[in-house]
């Protein structure tokens, strides 16, 4: 299995890293240590975590240089308008202490309106009368004046390459007609009960890599125990994580599966060399499963953030 993929613009992805959304605070830094001492060069990360300075720290404390290491971020719902793109950015990095990130993703195709106070970055989305979060629905059907300020900071060298995160089919082709530096990864929950092999098909052909978060089912690694994933854990004398981990590299997505544990931590690091029979096993498996996402904020937003029931997003 590789070690890395090559992103549409020349640059190398490690093809395993560490995920760190829902990892605790005050836990986070030792994680990062123990993934990088442990031969992860990849981090993801996103300032919606809250996390962005321990990572920093994690980095700093495990003696790599900087330079070895693929650190990725997010811009936030209430920063997706080109107004705050660039205080955002300098946000993350002045968090992780970084003067410049390998990737920095739209973390989602919303955005939200922020609460604005002052010249301050802001810290949380304008309420509605309901409580939900109000949707600026112009900047999220139209994603591009936020892109536009995204390729700026490629420019001026604060981030290496930029991405889309949570978008289906047909938002990423129409960022795609009008963009003037392609996303180079979609990131997307790609899991044992959320497989999406349609978008990976379509996002492979376009040449966007597409990175899976919540690759063993997320909290509680609900995937790992599952019939058909423990059956090949024991015939490769490994764990069911493993398993799910590599069945994703194998199918030429970027797994970034989170752990705070040490141990678990170095474990997942390790790829098993799947036969194509397996795989295809994997992801027959995986279909008949009853699909599950775990990450969807639609009915908090009012929003339609995935429109499964669309017909362009049909045509793989
Ligand atoms: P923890 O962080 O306490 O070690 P996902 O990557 O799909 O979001 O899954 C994250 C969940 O999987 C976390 O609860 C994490 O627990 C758990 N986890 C990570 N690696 C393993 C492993 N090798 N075996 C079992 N559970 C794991």
């Amino acid at each position: 299995l590789p070690t890395h993929f090559t992103l549409n613009n020349g640059k190398k992805i490690p093809s395993v890293g560490l995920g760190t959304w829902q990892s605790p605070p005050g836990q986070v830094r030792d994680a990062v240590e123990a993934a990088i001492r442990a031969g992860y060069r990849h981090i993801d990360c996103a300032w919606g975590y809250q996390n962005e300075h321990e990572v920093g720290e994690g980095i700093k404390a495990s003696g790599v240089p900087r330079e070895e290491i693929f650190v990725t971020s997010k811009l936030f719902e209430f920063h997706h308008n080109p107004e705050h793109v660039r205080k955002a950015i300098n946000h993350s990095l002045s968090r992780f202490g970084l003067e410049y990130l390998d990737l920095y993703l739209m973390h989602w195709p919303v955005a939200l309106e922020p609460e604005v106070k002052g010249d301050d970055l802001p810290l949380a989305p304008k309420k509605k009368a309901n409580g939900k979060p109000q949707v600026n629905k112009d900047l999220s059907d139209n994603v591009l004046p936020t892109w536009r300020e995204m390729e700026k900071l490629v420019d001026e060298g604060l981030v290496k390459s930029i991405g889309i995160s949570n978008f289906n089919i047909r938002r990423t082709r129409a960022l795609l007609k009008e963009c003037r530096i392609k996303p180079v990864t979609d990131q997307v929950e790609l899991s044992f009960t959320c497989p999406q092999p349609d978008l990976i098909a379509w996002l492979k052909k376009n040449d966007i890599v597409p990175q899976a978060y919540s690759p063993l089912g997320s909290t509680g690694a609900s995937h790992a125990s599952l019939k058909e994933i423990d059956t090949l854990a024991k015939k490769h004398g490994v764990e069911g994580a493993n398993i799910l981990i590599s069945w994703q590299v194998a199918r030429g997505c970027n797994p970034l599966p989170k752990s705070v544990t040490a141990s678990r931590i170095a474990n997942n690091a390790k790829l098993v060399n799947l036969t194509k029979e397996e795989v295809d096993e994997l992801e027959k498996a995986a279909l008949s499963q009853q699909k599950k996402r775990v990450c969807d904020q639609s009915d908090d937003f009012d929003y339609d953030i995935f429109e499964e029931n669309h017909p362009e997003n049909n045509d793989a």
